[in-house]
Formats: structure tokens, sequence, C-alpha cells
């Protein structure tokens, strides 16, 4: 048989509830907001992701999944939802549109990464993306619509990390000084910081490995080197964020995957795995250098699979379990369709219906409603027919009540 490519994913219906609960949380959350949702294409120019995701960044070099079509088009899939959203907000003239424009999209992303628990090669990210304000109270409401998703999920085990990288002047200035700092010992880095040195030096912050991490602990601080304005924004995001008590850490480090950010980056770190269940930042540059006016933007992308995996399959209580109303069994042939008549009558006004499709055994027939989790089950024979009275089982305690057929709804109810 053919399999699935590694790193991709089959959501089956067993665990499909937990997948629908997130997003409707998600729609839930980002529209009181006022967000609007938006959808786009899987596939797009690999140009898109090149100019805006960055050509140095791993992403790009590394993950990306790139191939000709059938015109010789260099085209990817996205690996990230941000800059697809922003060429369609250039593309439909959504510039003109009154600001803040608050989007949100859920949608399937690709990377070819290390398959391993919450990283797979196809995910789905949940994300949101203002246009057209630089305040840092726009960084305030970003985050706050992240928090309330989480606080809505019951995800209470994260710490919210923030950090400015500045201006591209300033950060200019700061890689320079974090080159001075690492050069002597540049030998002693792994071999991937020694690439980023050249290519990428930010991003030497960002390393996993141990050794690099030692070597980086008297390394200069990005937050001691940002321009005015950056910095003012980055004291009044810390303000505002303690004046709502939402808590939150200064990791100077963190510098995100991503070329596009400028000034405020933050993410929502899971405790237990210290691994980033979502994260974003300020990106007033992208716009423009995609093809668009300038325009100030800031946003997070948060990992589906990562909440799932991580987070909602490991809390107790949540029930995810389906529940059908009533199960309509049938005794004799000329009953199977007055079955499905009653229930479609019932489906029409909002309950979750089914009868036996199987020709099963009248025995089968409940087994099969208990395996579904009904909550009512109710035989329809000739006899019921005739005296249109049908006996309703509450299939939790076994209680037995025989009512009108018509008034069936106002029993299960
Ligand atoms: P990112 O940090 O690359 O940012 O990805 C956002 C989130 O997507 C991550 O925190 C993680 O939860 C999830 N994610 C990333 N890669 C994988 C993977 N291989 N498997 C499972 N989950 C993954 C962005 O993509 C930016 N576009 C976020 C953003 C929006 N910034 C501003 N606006």
């Amino acid at each position: 048989m053919v399999k699935k490519l590694k790193g991709m994913r089959d959501i089956l219906p067993n665990s499909i509830k937990m997948w629908q609960f997130v997003e409707e949380k998600a729609r839930e959350t980002f529209e009181k907001y006022g967000i609007n949702e938006i959808r786009l294409p899987i596939i797009e120019k690999s140009e898109l992701f090149l100019r805006g995701v960055g050509e140095e960044t791993d992403i790009v070099q590394k993950e990306m999944y790139v191939f000709k079509d059938k015109s010789d088009r260099d085209v990817a899939l996205r690996p990230e939802l941000t800059a697809g959203v922003v060429r369609a907000y250039i593309e439909n003239g959504m510039e003109s549109m009154s600001s803040p424009l608050k989007l949100y999209y859920i949608g399937n992303a690709y990377r070819y990464e290390n398959v391993q628990k919450g990283r797979d090669r196809e995910f789905s990210q949940i994300g949101i993306e203002f246009f057209g304000s630089s305040s840092y109270e726009t960084d305030v409401e970003v985050i706050l619509a992240g928090i309330n998703f989480f606080k809505n999920l019951n995800i209470t085990d994260f710490t919210l990390k923030i950090n400015s990288i500045g201006s591209t002047e300033s950060r200019k200035n700061y890689i320079e000084k974090l080159k001075n700092y690492v050069e002597p010992n540049l030998n002693e880095y792994c071999k991937d910081c020694q690439t980023r040195f050249e290519k990428n030096a930010l991003r030497l912050l960002d390393c996993k490995q141990e050794k690099c991490k030692k070597l980086n602990e008297n390394a200069p601080k990005i937050t001691d080197y940002l321009d005015t304005e950056s910095r003012e924004d980055f004291e009044n995001l810390k303000k505002a964020l303690t004046d709502l008590e939402i808590r939150y850490e200064i990791d100077t480090n963190l510098v995100r995957g991503l070329d596009y950010y400028n000034k405020t980056v933050f993410e929502f770190v899971s405790n237990k795995y210290n691994i980033a269940l979502g994260g974003g930042g300020r990106y007033d540059k992208l716009v423009s250098s995609l093809g668009g006016k300038e325009t100030p933007a800031v946003g997070f992308g948060i990992g589906e699979l990562r909440l799932i995996e991580l987070c909602i399959s490991e809390q107790e209580n949540q029930e995810f379990e389906e529940k059908l109303d009533l199960f309509i069994a049938n005794i004799g042939e000329n009953t199977k369709i007055e079955a499905i008549k009653l229930a479609e009558k019932l489906r029409s006004k909002g309950f979750k219906v089914e009868t036996d499709l199987m020709n099963r055994s009248l025995k089968s027939q409940l087994k099969y409603a208990d395996k579904k989790n009904a909550r009512y089950s109710t035989t329809i024979g000739e006899n019921e027919l005739l005296s249109k009275k049908i006996q309703i089982k509450n299939m939790e305690n076994g209680d037995i009540k025989q009512v009108d057929i018509d008034k069936i709804e106002n029993e299960i109810c």
C-alpha cells in the first residue's frame, strides 16, 4: 500500500473533536477583538518567502518545500502564513481599508523538519495579524488576544517571553557588538553558529546547544542597544502588561527565526516542554518590502498541533467524546423508512440522531447505540406506528417512558 509521507498527519474522527474545539475557541476569542478570518492559498511563489521570511533563515534554507510547477515556476508550500497574509493585503487593496485591519487564520503550513513530539512537517498555525498601527497598545492587544485564547482553552502552564530587537539601524549596531564578542571564540561554537556568524549573526543568540549557550552567557544584550523609539515602546509595553496583570519574562536572547521582525517580539513557551506554543512580534517593514505602502504590522502564530499534543490531550476532565441524542432502532421491514423519517424530523430541530443502516438485530442495534454514547434510545415497530406511542429509554439511568411519537423532542431536549 501507499503510505503517507513522513511528518504528514491524518486527523482521524477519534481526535477531531479536539481540533474542532481549539478552532472554535480561536474563532470565538478573536472575533471578540473584531478580528476577521482570512483564508489563503497553501502554495505561493517561492520568492514570497525568500523576500518575506528571509533568504538566510533556516526555514528558507533548510526547511521549505520548493518545486517547479508545470509552467516551470518556482513555487513553495507555505512554511508560515504571515508572508501570504501580507501578499493578500497588498494584492487585494486592503491597504485602503480602515486601520487597524485585523485578520486571523487557521491553516496548514509545511516545513521539512526533524519530526518529534509537537513538531511535524505538516502542521496547522492559528494566527492573527494587525495592520496599520505602530502603537505599543496594539502590541498589547495582540498579546492579550493570544493570552485569552490560551485562557479559553484552559491552558495556563506557559510563560509569555518578550524582547525588543529594535530598529534595523540599532540592530545593525548591536550585531557588530555581538560579532566582536563572539569572534575570538568562534571556533568553539557549533557549525551552525559559525555559519550564522557570517550570514545571520542575531540567530547566534537562539542556539539551543549547551556549549553555545554557555559561550553566549556574557554576550552584550540587545536591549542595551535599542534606538530611543524602540526603547520607549518596550518600556511602555512592559508597564502596560504589568498594569493588566499579565505576567511576563524578558528574554534578551529571544530573536525569533524569521527575518521580518523589528521592535517587540514575544513567545508563549510551554513550561513543561520548554518549547514555543506560539510566537510573533512586530514587522513594520514587511508590507513595504513586499511592494506595498509603508505599513506597520504586528501578529503571532500559534501551533495547533503543539496545543493539542502538549496541552489539550493532557487536560483532565476535558470532554471530547461524541454524544448522540437519540438512537432509533427498528423492528420489521416497514419501519426502516419510518425510523429515517423520524430521525430527519428530529435532526431538523437540532438533535443528533442515528438509525440502523446495517440491518442489524435489535440487540446489535442497541449495542451500537451504547457504543455511540446515545443519551436516549427508542425502538419503532409496527405497534408503535399504529398506536403513535413510543418508549424512550434514558441510556444513562435506564428509565423508560412512554410518549407520543410527535412529542419525543420534549423528552430528549
Ligand atoms: P514561528 O515561530 O515560526 O512563527 O511559528 C509559530 C508557531 O508555529 C510555533 O511557535 C509552533 O507552535 C508552530 N510550529 C512551527 N513549526 C512547527 C512544526 N514543524 N510543527 C508543529 N508546529 C510548528 C511564524 O510562523 C510567524 N509567522 C508567526 C507570526 C505571525 N509572526 C507575526 N505574525
